[in-house]
């Protein structure tokens, strides 16, 4: 070879790198890892708002939340319209922030990641067309993600944790148990099959009017029976632990709640006060309420281990939990599962509380983590439809139920 056609090889060589680099990745500014590739998340599935811009090794270059949980805890509840008009208020600002925080033009931008299943359809929308008229306007490839698949994957971006590992999903909107085995391969062993306990405990919360006491009146549902547990006393209540006859992986709270309802109006006949004044037992109800869920959550989870482990799906060394979603950040609930991952030789893991409740951060991670693997990656013009409902993997709870394992019982309280 003559050494003009080797200067001219290699020349076209190095033309074709620059040209990958400049198609795959960005350029860095200063401060920044040199070439990651950069995504914007947007959150809008059910009350917060939520925009972030992550690189790919994990790093928040920026984010912004707008929270709605003060008007839903003044109005008794979400209402969807309110919080559709909420989102479409806050979403313009919230990526604004979010991208000038990062100091990252949208022009560096590698993809947009934007929750579009499951939620509430008035709030999925808000984000998907937010995010559609952005991509097209930008020329940016759009990244629709599950919801629960991003609580599940959030972990990964904090430490390392290899697939596949086991995960207990609780929040407002969900409870369900999975095994992640990759960034879209997940099996769903349990889910809820009426409500979930982070709902169950809002409504609770409401019906003992805790919005009037002085110690609840910014907390979410769940928060106030956490604080108000901490002065109470469980065994005031004999409420049952749900489906302790079901062999399987699911939850029920629907019942639970009418357990709970049922001692409170017994309480209130007592005390011959009206519903929606605070009751003096009001710190025992919000214990006995706790330790129940706890003990439903727990009992599901040990057995969903116990499947796993008869059937091979989590690895013998270092086998994990993760515990994330907004009813993760209960410390008492941690508490309890941390006995069951203890005894089955299991490691807990459970992202700090700003991680497990919804935000943008965790859309975008997952943005990240699929688009390291080129999974679910569409061009701008793709148009894409939200989706209320949407499970998570391959459903495995006929399997589970048909294993019907049985749980010793265990006398080991938690304090
Ligand atoms: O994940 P999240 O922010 O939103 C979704 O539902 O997707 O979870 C919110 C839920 C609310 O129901 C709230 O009452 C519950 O998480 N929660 C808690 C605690 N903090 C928030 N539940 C129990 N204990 C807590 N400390
Ligand atoms: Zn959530």
């Amino acid at each position: 070879m003559s050494l003009f056609t080797m200067f001219h090889t290699k020349a076209k060589i190095l033309h074709r790198l620059l040209q990958f680099r400049h198609t795959f990745r960005c350029s860095p500014s200063p401060g920044q890892a040199p070439y990651s590739r950069l995504v914007l998340g947007i959150e809008t599935s059910c009350d917060d708002t939520g925009a972030a811009v992550l690189d790919e090794t994990g790093e928040i270059l920026g984010e912004s939340l707008h929270s709605q949980k003060e008007v839903h805890l003044r109005t008794g509840g979400i209402i969807p319209t309110v919080a559709q008009q909420l989102h479409r208020e806050n979403i313009e600002r919230v990526v604004q922030e979010a991208l000038q925080r990062s100091g990252v033009d949208p022009s560096r931008l590698s993809a947009v990641a934007t929750t579009v299943k499951p939620g509430m359809a008035l709030s999925l929308a808000v984000g998907l067309e937010f995010s559609q008229r952005f991509v097209r306007q930008h020329n940016k490839p759009f990244i629709p993600i599950h919801h629960m698949e991003a609580h599940a994957l959030t972990v990964r971006m904090l430490q390392h944790v290899a697939f596949p590992f086991l995960v207990l999903l609780v929040s407002g909107g969900h409870s369900l148990l999975a095994v992640a085995r990759g960034v879209d391969d997940f099996l769903l062993l349990g889910h809820t099959l009426d409500e979930a306990p982070g709902d169950m405990l809002d409504k609770v919360a409401r019906r003992l009017s805790l919005i009037k006491h002085p110690q609840c009146s910014t907390l979410s549902g769940g928060g106030a029976i956490e604080l108000l547990a901490k002065d109470g006393d469980w065994r005031r209540f004999n409420l049952t632990t749900p489906l302790g006859h079901v062999h399987d992986c699911c939850f029920s709270f629907a019942g639970l709640r009418s357990q709970v309802n049922m001692s409170i109006m017994k309480k209130e006949a007592e005390e011959g006060v009206e519903p929606g004044t605070l009751l003096s037992c009001v710190n025992d109800i919000a214990a006995a309420t706790q330790h129940t869920v706890a003990s439903h959550l727990t009992q599901r989870t040990h057995r969903a281990i116990l499947f796993c482990k008869a059937n091979g799906l989590l690895p013998s060394d270092t086998p994990t939990l993760v515990l994330s979603g907004g009813v993760a950040s209960n410390q008492y609930i941690r508490n309890t599962l941390s006995s069951i991952t203890e005894e089955t030789g299991l490691r807990l893991l459970c992202p700090p509380a700003k991680f497990c409740t919804d935000n943008g951060v965790m859309i975008a991670w997952n943005g990240v983590e699929r688009l390291r693997e080129g999974k679910g990656i569409l061009p701008p013009h793709v148009d894409v439809r939200y989706e209320p409902r949407a499970q998570l993997g391959v459903d495995m709870t006929a399997e589970v139920k048909a294993a019907a394992i049985r749980l010793r019982s265990r006398k080991k309280i938690p304090k």
